[in-house]
């Protein structure tokens, strides 16, 4: 890994002054919300990943698009990550100046901008992307002649979540042959996120969900090899999925994110993994049957829908004589008072 560009460094120096006068302070004394960022939990998420990769030859590519942390981003690296994956090429420029030396946009990428800004970046690092139709594949061909550079190329495969990627083996070949007819690009391999499996909470109709897809991914990969296209790399997983992919025969590398800073679904899945990054609230009203907090859901977002009674785990003792709340690691009780968050 090489050193952070000086752009890099600059901005941690900024944020560090910026929030230099709230580093050192407990919890209590913060300025809500605010988000928190527990290194010790980070840590222990890395080292459990790190131990769970330790007897397999699959790889770890740290996913992150959650984080979008170019210094979380090192630690995973530090960590045994072999490099990123990002969901934008602008998360891509960020992470290769930030020293990742190998940085695959796992997304199809389109247009002018995006694909130049790829082609340049493909300079200076190793760069990867996705692809799941001819036009992206002459879009990138264009732009990486254009830049003097080469672009890896990986044949997105829908594994079963319906989102991007190709259907099926025969889709693939097609692809696989104008990637490395292609100049300018280098075709590397398969990319599939089995995400509808992470939705999965039990366990073992999870894991099974998870072996379907793989099944699928390895044999669209066999496919090309018996053409004459053999998949340098043959990428997969998240969060939900990460060790049962990563021991399927075939699988080359996985793709996990969310298990670095987690979040309430993930954790319900895998309760190994803490969570990293909270919000820091206040109550600012209580009311005889529900409190207010001030961190709405145009604070914290909505993506994963509005805040439920198991994303905050608060201490009961606390929760009725206290006006500020926090969500704890260590404590699992489920609130007895409707929590409502101010918008
Ligand atoms: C293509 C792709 N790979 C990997 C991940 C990381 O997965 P997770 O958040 O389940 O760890 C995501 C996240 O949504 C993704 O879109």
């Amino acid at each position: 890994m090489r050193a952070p560009a000086p752009l890099i460094t600059e901005a941690h120096e900024r944020v560090r002054s910026l929030y230099a006068p709230d580093i050192g302070r407990s919890r209590e004394d913060l300025t809500t919300p605010a988000l928190l960022l527990d290194l010790d939990v980070l840590n222990s998420n890395l080292g459990i990943m790190a131990a769970g990769m330790a007897g397999v030859s699959t790889t770890l590519r740290a996913h992150v698009k959650v984080h979008k942390s170019p210094h979380i981003a090192r630690l995973e690296v530090e960590h045994g990550a072999i490099g990123v994956g990002c969901a934008t090429v602008w998360e891509a420029i960020v992470m290769a100046r930030a020293g990742i030396d190998d940085v695959f946009v796992i997304n199809e990428t389109v247009g002018p901008q995006k694909t130049r800004a790829l082609a340049l970046l493909a300079r200076e690092a190793s760069v990867k992307t996705a692809v799941d139709d001819a036009v992206q594949i002459d879009e990138l061909s264009r732009a990486a002649t254009a830049a003097g550079s080469t672009i890896g190329v990986l044949i997105d495969v829908d594994e079963g979540m319906h989102r991007c990627g190709v259907a099926s083996a025969d889709e693939a070949l097609p692809l696989a042959r104008r990637i490395a007819d292609a100049p300018g690009l280098e075709f590397v391999g398969l990319t599939g996120y089995e995400g509808h499996a992470s939705l999965e909470f039990d366990e073992t109709a999870r894991h099974s969900m998870a072996g379907e897809a793989m099944h699928l991914l390895t044999g669209v990969a066999a496919h090309l090899a018996h053409n004459g296209y053999p998949c340098q790399i043959v990428s997969a997983a998240g969060t939900g999925t990460w060790e049962v992919t990563s021991r399927y025969p075939g699988v080359t590398e996985i793709q996990p994110g969310s298990y670095a800073t987690m979040d309430g679904h993930h954790r319900g899945l895998d309760p190994r993994f803490g969570w990293a990054v909270t919000v820091l609230a206040s109550v600012i009203s209580r009311r005889s049957d529900r409190i207010v907090l001030d961190a709405g859901s145009k604070t914290v977002g909505a993506s994963q829908g509005v805040l439920k009674d198991w994303d905050l785990a608060v201490p009961a003792t606390r929760s009725r004589s206290c006006a500020t709340t926090r969500r704890s690691r260590s404590a699992t009780s489920t609130p007895t008072t409707r929590w409502r968050a101010a918008r």
